[in-house]
Parts: structure tokens; C-alpha cells; sequence
């Protein structure tokens, strides 16, 4: 039996459940959510939601929906930097630290809302004074330090859109990001500290540059110091721009469902999807989960590990919690850099008390061994959260016992790019827990499971996870692409959003996620499609084919295989093996590397051509194998078990 089979099945027998602690429960926000009450007129709960936030005109309508489009807060204007920042001025948070950045190198910066303010008031102006304007996009390739946040908040008080792409990815992929939404401005930084070394993001910046015909001006911000090329007329000082800068810089009146950002995001077809999020919407849905779900009080210390280069960054680090005026601690660098306690360590040193982080980095702090967070004082920490993937009793099991220690409830949150804001995840207080679920719908979500006809599957049965009704925070389209959006999300599973993730729902209505339904590969919760990295493998000049298929990884969760093809007259060697793995991390970043690469002969196909991907996941999990039938030819099946069998 695979690991895969044998988590399933553990995920079927879990039923330990794990009551809110009384003193939790008593104090908990959740509580007022929990005032909603199922089939009661979601429209009121968001309409209530989004009265706490700062607008220059109310609303006129909360909903407009023709099905699959939705306007939410239609009529109304706002503006997302002024909700996270110029409000919080006029009370007595003007003074509280917004942002608490910690450096890999060990360096440190501490932003009040009045700092933050500050510097987003100042960088509006510079990026207003380079001419950019409403609806012009701005993409931002920077490390985790405070310019980062600042830009993106720069970009929202002039009403442009931002399109971060992580640092992590590679030049040619920030050049497609770049010229798939048409960028007039990009700001970066002449490097970032990775495990103790220096990515060389302006490097990568100037080789994608060399193909973005529409980027007029680069601003670069110094973090590492190391010696990089600055074109002149193109390439300008972040300090220099900034020294210049007026102090205040007036927020645009934002349409509700103007664009605030695009942010892609892996797909089935080789192409990430630009996925679009609106002002209104966007702002109510994250700052309510962030309050409810985090439990967020002035005195918290929160910390959201995610790189802000991911939607858990822009929902969870920036836009949600300082909407609420929460303290954010942002850290630039790696978990296990010097040693695997850097994550304990921070928590100690600044008194963290709500850490939310993924499950893939739980199970290697799982392997590193309990003793790193014993050495460390976790007492501040009173709320525990996972995002991104399924995560496994046992981590649960562990992050409860050895990070929470017992006295911490554990949200576990899912939801999407897509989604924007978390959609099924417990309450924090008032959800009794069972590790392995994502519990329940947040008020006003209603999410179901079912089959491909869009039947509901009765409990305990797995079916597709959809979600039956409209939700502020949804994403509005695919930049560039609409009938993508409708297709892809709305025409699957007919009148419902299709996720694209497997799910069943227990006795007692809590949803347990089963992973990916489609060609989305899900490694340390990141989402990369397969058809991506097998773009990027026939790109090769020796390689006529590429299955590319995910094997479960202790760690990582799901790993990357490859069978590969190569071209006549090619020999199929390991140090091409090699090169094509290089290949890979060149077109796409590091987080794309196969981790294997079989050569074979030829791939299984169907009579019509088709790949047949199920198989290739059998033979490299060492499963029996299933039908293969419709196989074209059946022997090829047997050569590459006989291939793999010996390379593995
Ligand atoms: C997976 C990250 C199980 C899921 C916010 C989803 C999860 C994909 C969970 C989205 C969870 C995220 N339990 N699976 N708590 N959270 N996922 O767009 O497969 O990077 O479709 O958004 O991650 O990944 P994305």
C-alpha cells in the first residue's frame, strides 16, 4: 500500500476532536460571526462586515450576480491603502508598529503605521511622478523586506494594479508575467539573502528585460549591495527616488470593482492564468477572515510565514491584518537558515502570539526533531493556522503537541488564488477541531460536494469540492482571458465554482480535502501544473516528449517526475538528465526542478493519443496497475515499468 493510500485511510479513521479551550472561547471575534446563522441572508453578514471599513461613497448594492459574474458593493468608492493605513492614523494605533521586519542576516526593522504610512505616501508619489497612473499595471519582483508591502500599497493609493511575482522565479518567468498584463513600471531590488546566499533578482530582472517592450522604467531598491548594472534612463534608485519624494500623496476614490492586483497562478494548460481581483470585494472578504479567523486583537503579535510573492502573502501578511491595524512580523529569509529553530527563535525574541504556516514546513520541522522549538520559550503563542495543503493528522498531531503545546487551536484553512480569502476553515473558539479537516464553510460560503453532474455525494463519500454561491473575494475573471475564467471555474461543474480539489464532508458537515483533482501538482504548497514543466522540458532542443506526473514526498508533499523522450540520435544520459532538470529550474524557478527524470522509449498512450498520466503515477508509486485497456500498446506499459524499476 502507497503513503498516499495509507494518509487517505488514516484521514477516514481520524475522529479525535478537539474542543476550544474555555478561555479562548470567551474572548474569542469568532463569536459574532458565529451569530450567523446557516441559510440566513448572507448579503446582511457582508454588508455588516464591510461597514467597519473606510468609505468615501456607501455602496449601492452589497450583490449583483449574472451567473457566473458578480459585482459586489456596486457604487460604492474606497481605497485600499487609506483602510490600512490613514484610518488607523486617527486613533491611538498611529504609533503601533505595523510592520515588524526581521532580516535572514539578522537585521532588523520596526514601521509604525505612521512609518508605513509614511513611506507608502512617499513611494505613491515617486511612482505618480514616473507617470504611472489608474489601471496601469505595476509588477513587483522583490525579497520579503518592507519595500515589498510598501509597494504594493504604493500601487493601490494611485489606483494601479500590482503583480508581484515571487522572487523565486526565474527570468523568463517574470518576462511572461511581465508581457502577459502589459507593465509600464517594475520594481525590484538588486538581490534578497537566501539560506545565506544572494539570490540576484536584478540580474534576472535585466535578462527578462531584454523582451518586455513595455516596461518603461525599473526602480531599484538596495537590500544586498552587490555590484549589479543600472541602465541609465531606465534604471533609478529606490533612495534616491524617495529622498525627493513629497510626504502625502491623496488616495484615489476607487471604484468598487476596479482591478487592485493580478496575481498568477498555475493552471492545467502551460500558461499561468492571470487572476484578477477587484478593490471592494477583495478588501471585505480578507480583512473579516483575518479578524474572525486569526482572532486578531491589538495586542497580538501576528506572524503569516508565507512569501508575499503567493496569495497567502497578499491576503494573510498584507492586505487583511493591517486593515485591522494588527502588528505583522515579516521575516526575508529561509525556516532552517542558520539552523531549523529560526521560525522558534522569532517567535521568542518578539513575542509572536498567532503563527500561521504551511504544512510542508511542519513536517521538516517534524524530521529536524522536537528539541528545536524546546530550546526556545513558545508561551506567546495562542492561535496556530496551516494553509496549502492537506495536512496529515500526524503533523497536526505534532504542531499541536510540540509548537502549541496543547493549549493552541489550529486553523486549518482552505482556499485559493482564486478564491482570495479563506473559505472553509474552523472558528477559532468556537469550532471543536479534528486534526485533518478544514472543518466547515465560513459564514455566507456555502461549499458542497459532489459528483461530475453536480449531484451531492452523501457523506463520507469523495466527490469535486465546489461552491454554490457568490463570495466577496472571489476572483473576477482571468487578466486578458474571460472566456478562460468561464470555462475553467464555471462551466465544469454547471451553475457552481469548480475548485479543482477533491473533497467529502463526514457525518457531522466537516470537509476533509483530498488534494487536486486535475493537472495542478502541489509541492510545499506551491501550485505548479504540469503541463508547465513539460513545456519547459520539450523546449529542450534534445527532448521530443514529456509526461510530467506528482509522486507523494515525505516533506514536500508531492514531488516531480518526469518521462521523457528524446530526439533520434540523442543519447539519453544522466548528465542529460541534468541539464534538463537545470532546463527546467531556468524556464521556471527552483520550485519547478523534476526530482526525477525517467528516459523511456516511448509514453503509454491511449488509441487517441492521449498521455495516459494515471498510469505513469502507478508505475512511480509502485502501485498495481489499473486498466490499461484503452492502452494503444500495452507492452509499452511493461518496458517502463521494467525502465523505472531499474533507475529508481
Ligand atoms: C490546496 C493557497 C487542503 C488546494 C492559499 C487548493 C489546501 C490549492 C489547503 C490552492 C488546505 C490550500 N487543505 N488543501 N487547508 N489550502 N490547499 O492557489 O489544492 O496557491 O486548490 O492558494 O492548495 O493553492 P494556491
Amino acid at each position: 500500500m502507497s503513503k498516499d493510500t495509507r494518509t487517505i485511510e488514516a484521514l477516514l479513521k481520524e475522529n479525535r476532536t478537539f474542543p476550544p479551550p474555555p478561555a479562548f472561547a470567551a474572548a474569542a471575534n469568532a463569536r459574532d460571526a458565529g451569530l450567523y446563522k446557516e441559510g440566513e441572508d448572507m448579503e446582511k453578514f457582508w454588508a455588516r462586515e464591510a461597514a467597519r471599513l473606510h468609505w468615501f461613497r456607501p455602496w449601492d448594492r452589497v450583490l449583483e450576480w449574472e451567473y457566473p459574474l458578480a459585482w459586489w458593493f456596486n457604487g460604492g468608492t474606497l481605497n485600499v491603502s487609506y483602510n490600512c493605513l490613514d484610518r488607523h492614523l486617527e486613533t491611538w494605533r498611529r504609533n503601533k508598529a505595523a510592520l515588524i521586519w526581521e532580516g535572514e542576516p539578522g537585521d532588523s526593522v520596526v514601521l509604525t503605521y505612521r512609518d508605513l504610512y509614511r513611506e507608502v505616501n512617499k513611494f505613491a508619489a515617486c511612482l505618480r511622478s514616473l507617470g504611472v497612473k489608474r489601471n496601469d499595471r505595476v509588477t513587483i519582483y522583490l525579497p520579503m523586506i518592507p519595500e515589498l508591502p510598501i509597494a504594493m500599497l504604493a500601487c493601490t493609493r494611485i489606483g494601479a494594479v500590482h503583480n508581484v511575482v515571487f522572487g523565486g522565479f526565474s527570468a523568463a518567468a517574470l518576462r511572461d508575467r511581465i508581457n502577459d498584463i502589459g507593465a509600464k513600471v517594475l520594481i525590484t531590488a538588486d538581490g534578497g539573502f537566501r539560506k545565506g546566499k544572494i539570490v540576484a533578482l536584478k540580474e534576472n530582472a535585466d535578462t527578462a528585460l531584454a523582451e518586455t517592450p513595455t516596461i518603461e522604467k525599473v526602480i531599484v531598491t538596495k537590500r544586498t549591495g552587490q555590484r549589479i548594472n543600472m541602465q541609465p534612463g531606465r534604471d533609478l534608485w529606490w533612495h534616491e527616488l524617495m529622498a525627493a519624494a513629497p510626504l502625502y500623496t491623496p488616495p484615489e476614490h476607487m471604484e468598487a470593482e476596479d482591478p487592485l492586483f493580478i496575481l498568477h497562478t498555475s493552471g492545467t494548460t502551460g500558461k499561468p492564468k492571470g487572476v484578477v481581483h477587484t478593490t471592494a470585494g477583495y478588501l471585505v472578504g480578507v480583512t473579516t477572515t483575518s479578524r474572525y479567523i486569526f482572532d486578531l486583537k491589538d495586542e497580538d503579535v501576528y506572524w503569516c510565514t508565507a512569501d508575499i510573492g503567493w496569495i497567502t502573502g497578499h491576503s494573510y501578511v498584507v492586505y487583511g491584518p493591517l486593515a485591522n491595524g494588527a502588528t505583522v512580523l515579516m521575516y526575508e529569509g529561509s525556516p532552517d537558515y542558520p539552523q531549523p529553530d529560526r521560525y522558534w527563535q522569532i517567535i521568542e525574541k518578539y513575542g509572536v502570539t498567532v503563527f500561521y504556516t504551511a504544512p510542508t514546513a511542519i513536517r521538516s520541522f517534524m524530521r529536524a526533531g522536537p528539541a528545536y522549538p524546546a530550546r526556545h520559550d513558545l508561551s506567546s503563542l495562542r492561535l496556530l493556522g496551516t494553509v496549502g495543503e492537506p495536512i496529515n493528522p500526524e503533523a497536526w498531531m505534532w504542531y499541536y503537541n510540540y509548537i502549541g503545546h496543547r493549549r493552541c487551536p489550529i486553523v486549518d484553512t482552505w482556499w485559493q488564488t482564486e478564491t482570495g480569502m479563506i473559505l472553509i476553515t474552523p472558528l477559532p473558539g468556537l469550532t471543536p477541531l479534528k486534526p485533518g479537516s478544514a472543518c466547515r464553510p465560513f459564514p455566507g460560503v456555502e461549499a458542497a460536494v459532489v459528483d461530475d453532474r453536480g449531484e451531492p455525494v452523501p457523506p463520507g463519500k469523495g466527490g469535486y469540492l465546489v461552491i454554490k454561491k457568490p463570495w466577496p473575494a472571489m476572483m473576477r475573471t482571468i487578466f486578458n482571458d474571460p472566456e478562460r475564467y468561464v470555462n475553467q471555474y464555471w462551466n465544469r461543474i454547471p451553475g457552481y465554482y469548480f475548485t479543482g480539489d477533491g473533497a467529502r464532508v463526514d457525518e457531522d458537515g466537516y470537509f476533509w480535502l483530498l488534494g487536486r483533482v486535475d493537472d495542478v501538482i502541489n509541492v510545499s504548497g506551491h501550485r505548479i501544473g504540469t503541463m508547465e514543466v513539460e513545456s519547459a522540458l520539450v523546449d529542450h532542443p534534445d527532448v521530443a516528449e514529456a509526461a510530467v506526473i506528482s509522486r507523494e514526498h515525505e516533506i514536500k508533499g508531492q514531488a516531480i517526475v518526469a518521462f521523457v523522450t528524446v530526439k533520434d540520435g540523442v543519447e539519453a544520459t544522466p548528465r542529460l538528465a541534468q541539464e534538463l532538470k537545470e532546463h527546467v529550474v531556468q524556464k521556471i524557478g527552483a520550485l519547478a526542478r523534476p526530482e526525477a527524470i525517467f528516459f523511456t522509449a516511448e509514453l503509454p498512450k491511449t488509441r487517441s493519443g492521449k498521455i495516459m498520466r494515471r498510469l505513469l503515477r502507478d508505475i512511480a508509486e509502485g502501485r498495481a496497475l489499473g486498466d490499461t485497456s484503452t492502452l494503444a500498446d500495452p507492452a509499452t506499459v511493461a518496458r517502463l515499468k521494467a525502465a523505472y524499476a531499474e533507475e529508481a
